[in-house]
């Protein structure tokens, strides 16, 4: 690989944030499974919105209340639209993946009785743990983990084993955080429900490095955050199949997720709104909707499958770095890498690519128990997007190098 194609240069020009500098150099961002960043688009609807049309939602009759309100279920649309959704009212803004797994955790565990069983997997970011750990204590409910191999990779005869007619619920990464591994998800699926399991997907990492289409997947829940699809932070997505969040009682009460209110009794509003207690995230939905119309309008096949191509140029040349190793090998993997140098600490390394305008993350991702599993304190992980350029590589190689000889 040695330059950039022009229509990714293109994409690149849309983010006007990737022209800045940072301590004086140009920014490499390769942080881009943490959030990405967003397109002119993206930005000038936020700015117009608060300019020209701010009101709330759902509320008025007078003229901005109505458009925001158009605006913001146009934006649902566009969402179920992208994702392949067979109704709208299966669609719920959230604040983000926590959150929607939060809802999960908290709405459909209710059905849950003691001894049924939730499995999750060792790759599992925090928030698709903590959740199950809470509701496992608070009705004792067994949580169970499907190992994972050295390369990174679920033991697949492990989850089968593990799967019974307790499982209730198999809730699973599409796309490890730290790993980059992309889990058999249809397999994960068709298995789970031959059980009786429902599945919920986070697909966090998977929404900007592929298509997804949840009704082909046939999940049960599929849920997302808007930042890492070039959108904001603070909203989110939750898709889930119409029967199965009808049975769901509510999340959160207030309003929006009421038809009538008394002192006796209290009706919920139906789908998607039962879910979505108080005033929202209403231009994080509206630009959530412009993010999808930005991914809509490039060549996104071309863009995903230059990703890859970046992430094996980037592993091909980190491999020639003496006492470099790499976590997460899995064959099937997107464009983002982890790994340590010697016994150097990742943070030091990290430090030293900041002052060189490079921008990786380090640490243990929010995934203290694959941390554990590799007896590791953490790694550097460099995360690329459809904007990154193969000269951006070339730079933080460099970079890589001068941090590593002087941190010998
Ligand atoms: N989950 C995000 C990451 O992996 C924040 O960086």
């Amino acid at each position: 690989m040695t330059e950039t194609p022009g229509y990714i240069q293109k994409i690149r020009a849309d983010f006007p944030i990737l022209q800045s500098k940072v301590h004086n150099k140009p920014l490499v961002y390769f942080d881009n499974a943490a959030t990405t960043q967003k397109p002119n688009l993206v930005i000038e609807r936020i700015k117009n919105y608060y300019e020209k049309q701010n009101a709330n939602i759902h509320r008025g009759v007078h003229h901005l209340s109505q458009v925001s309100t158009q605006d913001y279920e146009d934006a649902r649309i566009k969402i179920q639209h992208y994702i392949g959704a067979s109704k709208s009212s299966e669609i719920i803004f959230t604040k983000g993946t926590t959150d929607g797994i939060n809802l999960i955790a908290s709405s459909f565990g209710a059905l849950l009785k003691e001894g049924d069983e939730i499995l999750i997997s060792a790759m599992e970011h925090h928030s698709n743990i903590v959740p199950w750990q809470l509701l496992a204590d608070a009705k004792k409910i067994e949580l169970k983990i499907i190992p994972i191999a050295q390369d990174g990779t679920l033991l697949m005869e492990e989850f089968e084993r593990l799967l019974t007619a307790k499982t209730k619920l198999v809730s699973i990464t599409h796309i490890s955080n730290t790993l980059g591994t992309i889990n058999p998800i249809e397999n994960i699926i068709s298995k789970s429900h031959a059980f009786g399991a429902k599945v919920l997907v986070d697909g966090a990492q998977s929404i900007q490095h592929g298509e997804i289409n949840v009704s082909t997947l046939d999940c049960d829940f599929f849920v997302f955050s808007g930042h890492k699809i070039f959108g904001p932070t603070g909203i989110g997505i939750l898709y889930g199949k119409e029967q199965i969040l009808d049975e769901m009682p509510p999340y959160q009460g207030g309003g929006d997720m009421i038809k009538s209110v008394s002192f006796e009794k209290t009706t919920f509003n139906e789908l998607p709104f039962k879910f979505e207690a108080g005033t929202p995230n209403i231009v994080g939905g509206i630009a959530l909707g412009s993010a999808i119309e930005y991914i809509e309008s490039i060549d996104k096949q071309s863009a995903f499958e230059y990703e890859k191509n970046l992430l094996k140029f980037t592993e091909k040349e980190l491999l020639k770095i003496d006492g470099l190793r790499i976590f997460g090998t899995a064959k099937e993997k997107t464009s983002l890498v982890s790994f340590n140098v010697g016994d150097i600490h990742p943070f030091d390394i990290g430090t030293l690519l900041d002052k060189q305008g490079i921008a990786v993350r380090t640490g243990h991702h929010c995934t203290q128990p694959l941390m554990d599993f590799y007896e590791i304190p953490g790694t550097l992980r460099a995360s690329f997007s459809i904007y990154n350029t193969v000269e951006e590589v070339s730079q933080f190689l460099t970079a890589l190098k001068r941090a590593i000889s002087v941190l010998s």
